[in-house]
């Protein structure tokens, strides 16, 4: 046996109650719970095989060859499920995006949940979906919640097994349309893994996590019920509050652009004209504005039409992380 293979597909997903600072840094134990969607239209191919003859890792990303930080991240997870099966070979990951690369879309939950799937398979490992879903979240925290399908709740936990996700609704359960509307595709300055540790500095943290329960119970049960308006009320409120946190952050970190704060007033104005839509925002200046399918052109189009919008990239609720034939 010279080489051990798998290759996995999974989304990633748009937070509606947000992860936004950590217990533990390095196993990515978050502050609080999280409940988010799967994007069914975009997603990550990743393919790992462990070989004997290798002396060391190899990441390709999108064709490009990986080193430094990146390539040490990946690393580092390896290790883990090397330790978990006991191999000790090195491996050769390669990993592609079908989102355009800078579009400003975090790639980390659809990478590392599609490196989870794949390199405990290709180690010859059989997990339950709640151990992937833990293991994912060492990557990158909110890769836990691309694992199972649908809409997805991650419960924070207080140590490595009993911090991950699972499903609350599956993705048929509600046609919802992610509008993600780009903003600036250059990269930002400050990743959320330096965010994450920074947000126990705001004065305004203790006050969003004692009351992250009350955001969730009206977010899961807004998505049980399909109450658009409860849901659209409750995502901008975290939304919000987890923006307020990280510009009263020290240092503060400002992700919004003039087009993100355009976008959030057009949103708010059309709500006002009767079109059910919300928005919310991850840690960057793209805006993700949802709504019920039937309003995806309209709401597509008003969008485009706003000056400094580059892109509109959409997508239903998608499923679990899969295993393909590799
Ligand atoms: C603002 O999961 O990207 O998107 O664990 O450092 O990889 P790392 O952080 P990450 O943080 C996501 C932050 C967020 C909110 C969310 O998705 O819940």
């Amino acid at each position: 046996m010279s080489d051990l293979s798998a290759k996995a597909k999974a989304s990633p997903n748009i937070a509606f109650i947000k992860y936004w600072g950590d217990r533990d840094p390095d196993l990515r134990i978050p502050a609080n719970s999280s409940i988010s969607m799967n994007l069914a239209d975009l997603f990550t191919i990743t393919s790992v095989a462990f070989q004997a003859d290798l002396k060391a890792d190899h990441l390709i990303l999108n064709t490009r060859t990986i080193s430094g930080t990146g390539l040490a991240r990946v690393r580092k997870f390896l290790d883990r499920v090397r330790s978990m099966a006991g191999i000790d070979w090195f491996a050769r990951v390669n990993s592609e995006n079908n989102f355009p690369i800078g579009a400003g879309i975090a790639s980390s939950a659809s990478a590392f949940a599609s490196l989870a799937l794949a390199a405990s398979s290709a180690a010859g490992l059989e997990l339950s979906e709640a151990q992937l879903s833990s293991l994912a979240r060492t990557g990158s925290g909110s890769a836990c919640r691309s694992l199972p399908g649908g809409f997805v709740e991650w419960q924070a936990g207080d140590d490595h097994y009993s911090s991950y996700a699972f499903s609350i609704a599956p993705p048929e359960h509600w046609d919802l349309v992610d509008c993600i509307a780009i903003v600036s595709q250059v990269s930002k300055s400050i990743g959320s893994t330096e965010g994450h540790a920074l947000a126990k500095t705001s004065p305004l943290q203790n006050s969003r996590l004692e009351d992250t329960p009350r955001r969730l119970e009206i977010c899961r049960q807004a998505i049980l019920n399909r109450d658009f308006e409860a849901l659209a009320y409750i995502c901008e409120l975290d939304s919000n509050m987890m923006h307020a946190v990280m510009m009263t952050s020290s240092p503060p970190l400002l992700y919004w652009q003039p087009g993100t704060v355009e976008i959030m007033q057009a949103v708010q104005t059309w709500r006002k004209e009767g079109l059910p839509v919300f928005y919310t925002i991850d840690a960057g200046p793209n805006v993700h504005v949802l709504c019920q399918a039937s309003f995806t052109e309209k709401i597509t189009q008003k969008l485009e039409q706003i000056p400094g919008i580059s892109k509109v990239l959409t997508s239903h609720p998608g499923g679990p992380a899969q295993l393909l034939a590799s």
